[in-house]
């Protein structure tokens, strides 16, 4: 199975101004988030952003179904950004109790105001779990690089993680992957890591057994501990 992780790059247009060279830290996204109108930016109504978003709610059903299998009464989810996977596992499963984190902190303070009953807390995921039974990366993929999660799945050596993945990048695609971002214009921001199967499945090995699973259109993983 072949490894191959590569650089992403993302063109944001006009907003360019608001990301800079690098989408990689808090104030980047908190920029997308809180300054922008576009798929990136948090709606003033998240139900009816949810609503729109109907795919959404077959990757909340597989997600719940594994949270049922391993009997999880508490889901940690991390980096929710706009939380709306998580409004939909509200809706599929009303009495799960919901953590929602993120280390943005404008992220943070407007998901608050929109959710005043949710638990909606500023965390870095680099600083090990918070307290939870089951636990949610749900896009986080390309947010860090190999060693970051490697020391990300360390710490959370401990924890039962449902990986969902942004992208599994096919193996054959790679040169081709390559050769666009070398050929993407200079304004294009650095937008983290995308990966091959081999590559995903590496960063949890030495912590984890995984069962691979679909979420809807997108492909996902259910990780348990070694020890
Ligand atoms: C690609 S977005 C995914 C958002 C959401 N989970 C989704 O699926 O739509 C990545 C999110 O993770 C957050 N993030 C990135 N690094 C993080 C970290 N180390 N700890 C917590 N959140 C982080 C970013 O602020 C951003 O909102």
């Amino acid at each position: 199975v072949l490894k191959i992780t590569l650089p992403h790059r993302f063109d944001f247009g006009e907003d360019r101004q608001l990301v800079g060279e690098d989408i990689l830290h808090p104030e980047a996204w908190d920029a997308l988030r809180l300054q922008t109108d576009g798929p990136f930016a948090i709606p003033a109504d998240l139900d009816a952003a949810a609503d729109a978003q109907p795919a959404a709610r077959d990757r909340a059903e597989a997600i719940a179904a594994v949270l049922d299998g391993w009997e999880a009464q508490h889901l940690v989810s991390y980096g929710v950004g706009t939380a709306l996977p998580e409004r939909w596992l509200q809706r599929v499963r009303p009495n799960l109790r919901l953590t929602l984190t993120e280390y943005a902190p404008g992220t943070v303070a407007r998901l608050q105001e929109l959710l005043p009953d949710a638990d909606v807390r500023r965390h870095d995921l680099r600083d090990g779990p918070a307290d939870g039974d089951a636990h949610l990366f749900h896009r986080l993929d390309t947010d860090l690089d190999n060693a970051g999660w490697r020391e990300v799945f360390g710490a959370f050596g401990d924890a039962r993680i449902v990986v969902v993945a942004t992208e599994v990048m096919p193996v054959r695609q790679a040169l081709y992957r390559w050769q666009l971002v070398r050929r993407m214009p200079t304004h294009a921001s650095r937008a983290g890591w995308v990966r091959t199967r081999g590559a995903f499945e590496a960063l949890w090995r030495r912590t984890h057994t995984a069962r691979p699973f679909r979420a809807g259109d997108l492909e996902a993983w259910a990780l348990e501990p070694r020890s």
